[in-house]
């Protein structure tokens, strides 16, 4: 039997209490242990709206994550949140080296690793952003920075990289609407896949998830390639119906 696809949305910094009550509500609404019966479905949102989500999840099929961590379990760290706190509050799943935050935070790989290394210990599963720039692709450079990406996560986690989640986000395409071509996602999601099983052989069973500008009208397709195994999911997070879409067209 093919293992189950993960969808997880990814709101970034959108939603109030309100909104994310509509959004939420729209989701349960579609019943997706029937209505979309081969995905495992997940939402990250931002620390604040944890406990309303959790609450509003439980008893539901589907899971609630955060968006960072702290590389530290706890101190004198002001503004950061630890892996023991998310975890307090329902969530299983948390983004760890976003394209945004490596970007924007100047959040080296070294840190990535040591934030997936939290997430574990606390018992969150990490799911570990990979991605090259334009410019990197341009420059035939894809595989040598996703593969530094992930190389740091590999030595800092050892056996442990069995249990993380990679998912691979090429920069140009998030939030673009440029999105990979499957052939394109297949082709870096296979190189992972060499990667992870050389690492460790139990990392043969690491979900691999494809994200940037994933929607309704090309989930499907994306999601029939050999080695993507879901998908982390932006803007479409946010509509209910289109949010549903992508996670009903894993087959
Ligand atoms: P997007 O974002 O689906 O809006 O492109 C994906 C992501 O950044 O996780």
């Amino acid at each position: 039997m093919a293992m189950k696809k993960l969808v997880v949305g990814n709101w970034k910094m959108h939603g109030s209490r309100a909104s994310n009550a509509e959004l939420i509500k729209g989701v349960l609404a579609a019943d997706l242990p029937k209505s979309a019966p081969h995905a495992d479905v997940a939402v990250c949102v931002p620390f604040v709206y944890l406990s309303d989500v959790a609450e509003m999840l439980r008893h539901t099929t589907v899971a609630c994550g955060a968006q960072d961590v702290s590389s530290r379990a706890q101190g004198a760290y002001t503004g950061e949140v630890s892996a023991s706190m998310i975890r307090e509050f329902g969530a299983r799943y948390v983004i760890v080296g976003h394209s945004e935050r490596r970007s924007y935070h100047a959040e080296s790989s070294q840190l990535v690793a040591d934030k997936a290394k939290a997430a574990l210990a606390e018992g969150l599963t990490p799911i570990v952003c990979v991605g090259e720039t334009l410019a990197e692709r341009e420059a035939n450079q894809t595989e040598f920075v996703v593969a530094e990406q992930l190389k740091a996560v590999i030595d800092t986690l050892g056996a442990q990289i069995a249990e993380v989640v990679v998912a691979y986000e090429p920069v140009w395409a998030i939030g673009t609407g440029k999105t990979a071509t499957p052939e394109q996602a297949q082709a870096v999601h296979a190189f992972l896949r060499v990667q992870l099983v050389a690492a460790h052989p139990d990392a043969a069973r690491v979900p691999l998830l494809y994200g940037g500008s994933v929607k309704p009208d090309n989930a499907r397709e994306l999601f029939s390639q050999p080695d993507i195994d879901g998908g982390l999911i932006g803007g479409a997070s946010l509509k209910a119906a289109d949010f549903v879409a992508i996670a009903q067209a894993a087959v």
